[in-house]
């Protein structure tokens, strides 16, 4: 028998979201003993704002390789990770890959290793939104059709898997690990300092395509925000794209209160602190309804239906009548009172590790 001294795990992440993903991991496999990892930065972000700092505060280690693909359409993003990243998988040789949520480098990444017959393991699996217009929707079912292990957060993933077709023993639920970057850097965020900032603010942050890359609904969407703005002062992180869409579209945004993208820490505090945030994030969803803050999705649907049915999240899709409604309901005391979904406890990186570990004399196993 192989002994587990040669368990090699590599972790590919690329964008902000998925380095709150992959640093509870990190930290719960750095624990364990017999186990290598390799830290893989495809560099889809790249920006100090949208990456270093976030590395740093989540207390992950330097990527051991950033393949620096940056910006581009989605084939050449995607294609540029594969024909950096399969020369790393092939030297590094890991037993196992694990990829992170829905983004671009997530599927790339799961194209090369499938290929190469390197084991996949996909956290933040099962997720659908069923609208395929969303990219990101695209990224979750190939990476998961592809995927040997997969890392579900709530039921809904499982169900989703299962009607199509993946083998119950490949999927396990062990809850949301975004939440456990939240659960550890909660007491950080409580202390931190909010200078400059209104008494009581809706917090604001877009960047979804459908949102942002059309200029008759980003106006519509920005109209709308300056009408809440004259009830609850906005304050609103913007997001390097649609910081370059409200630019290319000559939009007047000076009546908002602007900041550029925060770290996660500071973010954290924001939405804390927020009266209700307004967001077409998917990851937002997820930590308002952790925190208790209503939030008001700017999309018609979402691949996180307990942040709906458990949590604090409305979604409001593109009707600003009832964006204007939710939010007057809000200054009226009158909030969407949640709860937290199972399994959204701080230690889903721990039953990550746990089940790679119980894994590690199959995971040896040559395939194919
Ligand atoms: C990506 C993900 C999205 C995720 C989001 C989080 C995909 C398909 N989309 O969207 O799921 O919710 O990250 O932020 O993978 N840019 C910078 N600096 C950077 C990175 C990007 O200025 O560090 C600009 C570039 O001009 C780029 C644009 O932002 O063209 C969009 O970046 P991109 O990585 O393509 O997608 P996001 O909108 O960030």
């Amino acid at each position: 028998m192989v002994s587990r001294e040669a368990m090699h795990i590599l972790h590919v992440v690329g964008t902000r979201p998925n380095f709150m993903k992959a640093a509870p991991v990190l930290r719960a496999l750095k624990k364990r003993s017999g186990v290598r990892q390799t830290l893989v930065h495809t560099g889809q972000h790249y920006d100090q704002n949208l990456s270093d700092v976030f590395l740093s505060q989540l207390g992950m280690p330097q990527p051991d390789v950033n393949l620096e693909v940056g910006s581009g359409s989605h084939a050449v993003q995607t294609a540029e990770v594969m024909k950096r990243l399969e020369s790393v998988v092939l030297e590094r040789n890991p037993d196992v890959v694990l990829v992170y949520g829905d983004v671009n480098s997530t599927v790339a990444a799961a194209l090369v290793c499938s290929k190469l017959l390197i084991r996949l393991a996909h956290v933040e699996a099962g997720l659908r939104s069923f609208d395929r217009t969303m990219p990101e929707e695209i990224n979750r079912i190939v990476t998961d059709k592809l995927a040997d292990i997969l890392f579900t957060p709530s039921e809904d993933g499982d169900v989703n898997l299962q009607r199509e077709g993946i083998p119950v023993e490949n999927i396990h639920r062990v809850g949301n690990v975004m939440i456990d970057s939240l659960v550890q850097l909660l007491p950080a965020a409580i202390a931190c300092p909010t200078n400059g900032l209104p008494q009581r603010y809706a917090l604001v942050t877009l960047h979804r395509p459908a949102n942002v890359d059309n200029s008759i609904v980003l106006e519509s969407i920005l109209g709308s925000l300056l009408e809440v703005n004259e009830q609850l002062e906005v304050v609103f992180p913007l997001h390097p794209r649609t910081r370059q869409r409200i630019a290319q579209f000559g939009l007047n945004i000076e009546k908002l209160h602007f900041v550029e993208p925060l770290p996660y820490v500071e973010f954290l505090s924001l939405q804390r602190g927020a009266a209700v945030v307004i967001t077409d994030s998917g990851g937002i969803q997820e930590e308002t309804t952790y925190l208790g803050v209503p939030c008001l999705t700017l999309r018609r649907n979402t691949e996180r239906p307990v942040t709906v049915t458990l949590g604090t999240n409305i979604l409001v899709g593109q009707d600003f009548e009832r964006l204007r409604y939710e939010v007057a309901s809000v200054l009226a005391g009158k909030t969407k009172k949640g709860s937290i979904p199972p399994l959204w406890d701080g230690h889903a990186g721990e039953r990550i590790a746990d089940v790679l570990l119980a894994q590690a004399t199959g995971l040896l196993t040559p395939l194919g």
